[in-house]
């Protein structure tokens, strides 16, 4: 039995204006998670929001919140986004710091901890540490940015998170990022993926509980 599809909306596509109404928009839409992209303008070219936007949206929603730290320094920051109220941070395997800490310090505060791939960084690259994860996120376009292109050579990447996982008897979740459409959801699904990244699907959408339908497939 395949895991269950979570879909996560990413909040940097929504309207900051009003975020409050776009978190219920989401919930009411049938999301299962809001995908939390934060960016330091060092790690990816462009600066988002931080743990305080996190914080907000914890102490007024119930909704798991997948956080995606798209920065530099993990560990420097850690803590913020622990207490903010992350129920699982993702960190990118190319920044800074000993992978081993930061997963440490997250499972010790009671969260569940994710690694990201850039598009160029191998599979390998997460080995030693995969059998503690709980999600390996396949980036499928370069982080930075919303609304673009899905890049369809990470299909393989995919399936190769996959293969290892029921290979080796483990667990994680397959996340994709970046560019899901209904088109590449079934396309990622098919692929192994179970947690779907959709930004501009989804808020950008007419209907968000239609959006997200459709990416269930
Ligand atoms: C990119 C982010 C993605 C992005 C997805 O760095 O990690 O989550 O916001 O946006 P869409 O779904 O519009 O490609
Ligand atoms: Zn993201």
């Amino acid at each position: 039995m395949g895991k269950p599809i979570i879909i996560a909306p990413s909040l940097l596509a929504s309207n900051y204006a009003k975020i409050g109404d776009e978190v219920s928009k989401a919930i009411y839409g049938g999301a299962n998670w809001l995908h939390m992209d934060v960016m330091d303008g060092h790690f990816v070219p462009n600066i988002s929001f931080g743990a305080d936007i996190i914080a907000a949206v914890h102490q007024t929603n119930d909704i798991f919140l997948d956080t995606h730290l798209m920065i530099s320094n993990p560990q420097q920051y850690l803590e913020s986004f622990i207490k903010a109220g992350s129920d699982l941070i993702t960190f990118h395997i190319e920044a800074n710091g000993d992978p081993q800490v930061t997963i440490d310090t997250i499972k010790s505060a009671g969260c569940q901890v994710g690694i990201a791939l850039k598009p160029a960084t191998p599979f390998e690259a997460i080995l030693p540490y995969i059998a503690q994860l709980d999600l390996v996120l396949v980036m499928t376009v370069e982080p930075g940015f919303g609304g673009q292109a899905f890049m369809t050579d990470m299909l393989d990447k995919i399936s190769e998170a996959k293969t290892y996982r029921d290979e080796h008897n483990l667990d994680y979740h397959i996340e994709v990022d970046g560019g899901i459409y209904q088109d590449t959801s079934k396309l990622v699904r098919e692929a192994g993926a179970n947690v779907l990244v959709a930004g501009s699907a989804c808020f950008k959408a007419p209907d968000f509980g239609d959006a997200v339908k459709a990416l269930r497939g």
